[in-house]
């Protein structure tokens, strides 16, 4: 798990492939359903699209959706069925937390099994709830993007530790 956590990076293009393997599938599927939610309330909701047009369509609305991905998951969330299942919070703040939770379990999931991936935010919703035919409600908030990376990893530009992590109380660091 440190390893993933140490070597996944956002991949912006992909090789030409047919749909997500099926441990790629098993993976994601696994991270979803098992993944934390405030008050358990799992209210988010995601689609996972494999068909080469549906993506070709995503695209076109997706400027920061780089390459030509195998699959394009979305992941959205309802603020009603937030509040009902979890309570103010929930509406407000957690739903977004939730999906960011699930976000990272599937972005490192995917690179144990050998997959680029990237998340995206750059789309336009109301063409995205369209195309995907979203219920009243549902809001997409994030993309992944996934595929075999044509690239290899670029050197991250990490902030140092001690700017970012203090011990005991805020700016105490550690020798
Ligand atoms: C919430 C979120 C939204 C992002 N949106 C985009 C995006 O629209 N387009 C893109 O190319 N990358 C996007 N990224 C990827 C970031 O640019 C990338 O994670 C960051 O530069 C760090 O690089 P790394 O993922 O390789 O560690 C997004 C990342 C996050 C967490």
């Amino acid at each position: 798990m440190l390893e993933a956590i140490r070597t996944r990076r956002s991949s912006r293009s992909f090789q030409e492939s047919n749909g997500l393997p099926a441990e790629i599938m098993k993976a994601i599927e696994q991270s979803i359903i098992n993944s934390p939610s405030g008050s358990n309330a799992q209210e988010s909701h995601f689609i996972i699209v494999q068909d080469k047009e549906q993506i070709k369509r995503i695209k076109r609305f997706s400027p920061g959706l780089s390459g030509n991905p195998t699959a394009v998951i979305i992941l959205c969330s309802n603020p009603t069925e937030a509040l009902n299942k979890g309570g103010k919070d929930s509406e407000e703040v957690l739903r977004f937390v939730n999906l960011g939770i699930v976000a990272a379990y599937i972005l490192l999931s995917t690179h144990t099994l050998g997959f680029g991936n990237c998340p995206v935010r750059s789309f336009h919703k109301d063409a995205i709830k369209k195309l995907l035919e979203l219920p009243n409600g549902m809001e997409p908030e994030l993309l992944i993007s996934l595929g075999y990376s044509k690239e290899s990893p670029r050197k991250k530009n990490s902030r140092l530790k001690e700017e970012v992590i203090s011990f005991d109380k805020y700016g105490v660091t550690q020798e």
